[in-house]
């Protein structure tokens, strides 16, 4: 199958960061498909030549594994061309309409990663020049706008170009193998299926935490926050795979629909419930990894008095009768204590304890990165000289020593489901805006708000308001139990 693929963005941090070496994977893994073209577009003029030397010098900052030798660089590099694009001009959208057509390639893939406040900008003129027939994908990075209003006006836009079944949405943590192995977790095995429900479980905690601050993206991050950089999809996306119904089948829109019902069956947010189920942090200057850090407000190009929240901690339901009760409990941060992404099922205690002393309920902690694998915690019988007492003990599974090398990173599995054409990892327009709709009455409530985030420490676990919250149901965060 021949495939062109594009990037808007050609020169950004996106693609030089995520999306080459992504490609450059595949293609050492030999999954690219054979036949392909890879067109960079952006602003600066500069020969096919310069464009593959400032990939290579890029390229050489890749660490570790991942990083190119010179011959398998060149002959990736071959599949690479530049074209000089101003995307307000539509007679540049009709030069690449005649880069496109100088071979008709099975699959069309336009990935848009701008900024994006140029999706509907970009959108329209692809449609004016009839870059929308069906063999075109367009991938739209998130975030997909910055409230409700403006995703619909980009769905909007996007719909009235393309048909649903050729708009890519990316959330990137829907790619990670862990987070595709929560579906195999629940949907293909039948052991846990039958306790995943309010009468097991006591409680969920998703956590994504970062060790890592705003580094250079802090004008961007600035006009987001943790609320719209990480909750809104990330955390949400992980949400609904957790608690949704098993889909009927394994294709895209029976998924999809099975996750926009967790969405709307979510528990609405006031702005009384907001004070009292929601915790906005913003870090100081504290000790990352051994490392002193400073904090929010000494970073580059941030307002002195920036109310930018770098932490988020919330408390919600999924209102149906599956887990009414039970509490989902969600946090994010940057320069938190440590770089962990996991989900941990806390089940229910035994309903009459016989042992004595310790009686921990059990756990299943999902872990997504940077190990990627599942925990189980029991307790188990220690057979000491007092062999009835129990002690906590874990069934652990590292997936990366299961499978190995076989496993695809993010990036590199999204981008060649869009070649594909496969949809099951993308995020369907309800979906996105469903999830605006719900952060929306944080985000206003927050408007009114002059108290600003509480600090916490850079190193730390985040505020301690963020222990309150889930102390007040009688629970504790993963790393405090
Ligand atoms: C991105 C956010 O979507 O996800 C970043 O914009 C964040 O702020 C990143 O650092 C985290 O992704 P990962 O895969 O490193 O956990």
């Amino acid at each position: 199958m021949s495939f062109d693929l594009v990037f808007f963005g050609g020169t950004g941090d996106l693609t030089w960061r995520k999306l080459m070496p992504a490609l450059f994977q595949a293609f050492r893994h030999g999954k690219l498909p054979a036949g392909g073209r890879i067109l960079a577009v952006a602003r600066d003029e500069m020969p096919d030549e310069r464009y593959r030397e400032w990939l290579k010098e890029r390229f050489r900052e890749v660490e570790g594994p991942k990083r190119p030798n010179d011959e398998e660089f060149e002959k990736f590099a071959a599949l690479v061309h530049y074209r000089r694009m101003d995307l307000s001009q539509p007679e540049h959208y009709q030069r690449l309409k005649e880069w496109l057509g100088e071979r008709q390639a099975d699959t069309v893939v336009l990935y848009l990663a701008t900024s994006p406040h140029l999706f509907t900008q970009i959108c329209e003129q692809l449609g004016a020049a009839g870059l929308n027939e069906p063999r075109v994908r367009v991938v739209l990075e998130k975030p997909l706008g910055h409230d409700l209003a403006s995703a619909q006006e980009i769905n909007k836009v996007v719909r009235s170009v393309f048909a649903e079944s050729q708009a890519f949405r990316i959330d990137h943590y829907l790619g990670k193998p862990s987070v595709q192995n929560l579906m195999a977790l629940r949907f293909g095995n039948a052991l846990f299926e039958p306790l995943w429900h309010r009468e097991s479980i006591a409680n969920i905690q998703i956590t994504l935490a970062e060790g890592l601050g705003v580094g250079t993206r802090g004008p961007f991050y600035d006009g987001t926050g943790a609320l719209r950089d990480m909750i809104q999809n990330h955390a949400l996306q992980l949400l609904t795979m957790i608690a949704m119904e098993p889909p009927a089948t394994n294709d895209a829109d029976a998924i999809r629909d099975e996750k926009l019902k967790v969405l709307r069956s979510l528990k609405p947010f006031t702005a009384e419930s907001v004070a009292r189920d929601v915790v906005r942090g913003q870090y100081r200057a504290g000790n990352v990894d051994g490392k002193a850090v400073v904090g929010y407000l000494d970073e580059a190009k941030i307002p002195e008095d920036s109310p930018c929240e770098t932490f988020v901690a919330l408390r919600t339901e999924v209102q149906n009768w599956r887990w009414a009760g039970v509490p989902f409990y969600l946090r994010t941060g940057k320069r938190l204590a440590a770089r962990d992404a996991q989900i941990v099922v806390n089940f229910r205690p035994v309903p009459h304890p016989i042992f004595p002393g310790t009686n921990q309920p059990n756990r299943l902690v999902i872990k997504l990165q940077p190990e990627d694998g599942l925990e189980l915690q029991l307790l188990a019988a220690k057979g000491g000289a007092h062999g009835e007492s129990l002690a906590p003990v874990s069934l652990d599974l590292d997936f990366d020593k299961a499978f190995g090398s076989a496993r695809v990173g993010a990036y590199e599995r999204l981008l060649l489901d869009a070649i594909a054409g496969r949809l099951n990892l993308f995020v369907r327009s309800d979906e996105q805006e469903q999830a605006w709709r719900w952060v929306e009455p944080i985000l206003e409530a927050w408007k009114h708000d002059t108290n600003g985030p509480r600090t916490y420490n850079a190193g730390s676990w985040g505020p301690a308001a963020a222990s309150a919250l889930v102390a007040r149901d009688g629970n504790s965060w993963a790393e405090e139990s």
